[in-house]
């Protein structure tokens, strides 16, 4: 059985070097020791990710995150302190430990520590044993919609995992549903490289210091791809004055606001009521898309900032 509730089970697979998918409060991810590069050659080959796409290095606490970045300005030590478990990714100055094999060769690292109790579990009885870090990609296929539960790991690298060795952690449900804000913490200002649900504005609460927002999009952040996060069904944006006058298609689908009308001639696959649910909800419903087979599905995108912003990133790479 690759799929298990059980931590212990868990800490003996990565200890041995096998693989554990990880349920995190942002996606899955599909976890290695982080310091066996066997095992993370395996998860870029699972993946079927080029290997110069950095991972992040998931850890317990934010002691953990410091044996793998050696330096942070006094602004992202208070970020991590305060986010912490919780959906942020922080990329800084590397140690020796992070290895050319999971910076993609860049003299960065990308950490977090992730909010899952399973997880957290895992980590900590890991670090009891030495092991001091997890690269976790999403643990999909490359350019593929990010995992939201056990299942949709299964189905996307299930046949790439060894049903004797490697494990699926089922957590249930991720609870926010959109990868985590990855923030550069290398100079005086916190750049965010890929926007989530810890927006640019609770950036600047927490530290008192200015974020910049414009991403020149880095290559080295594949979410930042121009196509990314994408079903097979076509994804296309339309704003809601628009929906009245859609070309009508067979097997179009809609995922709008609850609070705005179905269309005649499509299939209402997503009506959640607030952001929130929009986007813990984004990713299933466009794999249940894929499931019952539509060709075309139409995305009203959620108005407004912040959280909203993050999910009309992802509709926008779904839609490419
Ligand atoms: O919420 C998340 O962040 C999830 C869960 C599993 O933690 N993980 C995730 O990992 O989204 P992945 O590999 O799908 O995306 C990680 C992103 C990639 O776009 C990668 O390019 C970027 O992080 N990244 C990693 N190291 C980096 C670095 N040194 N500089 C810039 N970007 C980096
Ligand atoms: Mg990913």
């Amino acid at each position: 059985m690759l799929i298990t509730t059980d931590v212990t089970k868990a800490v003996k697979a990565i200890a041995s070097g096998h693989l554990c998918a990880i349920p995190t409060e942002t996606v899955y991810g599909l976890g290695a020791d982080a310091t066996n590069p066997n095992a993370i050659s395996r998860v870029f080959v699972a993946k079927g990710r080029p290997t110069d796409h950095p991972l992040i290095v998931h850890v317990a606490n934010v002691t953990a995150a410091y044996e793998w970045v050696s330096e942070l300005p006094e602004w992202a030590t208070v970020l991590t302190h305060a986010v912490w478990p919780g959906p942020l990714t922080i990329v800084a100055k590397r140690t020796a430990l992070a290895t050319d094999q999971i910076t993609g060769g860049q003299e960065t690292v990308a950490v977090r520590v992730p909010k899952h109790p399973l997880t957290l579990d895992l980590l900590n009885q890991l670090n009891v044993l030495g092991i001091i870090g997890l690269v976790a990609p999403s643990a999909n296929t490359f350019g593929h919609v990010s995992p939201t539960n056990a299942n949709h790991v299964e189905h996307d690298l299930g046949e790439y995992l060894s049903a004797h060795e490697d494990l699926i952690l089922d957590g249930g449900q991720c609870a926010v549903g959109l990868e985590s804000t990855i923030v550069l913490a290398t100079g005086d200002q916190p750049i965010i490289l890929r926007p989530g649900s810890l927006t640019a504005s609770g950036i600047e609460e927490i530290t008192g210091v200015k974020v910049i927002t414009n991403n020149n999009e880095s290559p080295r952040v594949s979410g930042s791809l121009a196509s990314h996060y994408a079903p097979n069904a076509k994804v296309i944006i339309v704003d809601e004055a628009e929906l009245a006058n859609l070309e009508v298609i067979k097997n179009a689908g809609l995922i709008a606001l609850a609070a705005i009308p179905t269309l005649r001639y499509t299939y209402r696959i997503g009506s959640p009521r607030t952001s929130v649910e929009f986007a813990r909800e984004l990713y299933s419903t466009l794999r249940n898309a894929d499931d019952l087979d539509l060709k075309v599905v139409y995305v009203v995108p959620p108005p407004g900032s912040g959280l909203a912003q993050a999910i009309l990133d992802r509709i926008n790479r779904a839609a490419n």
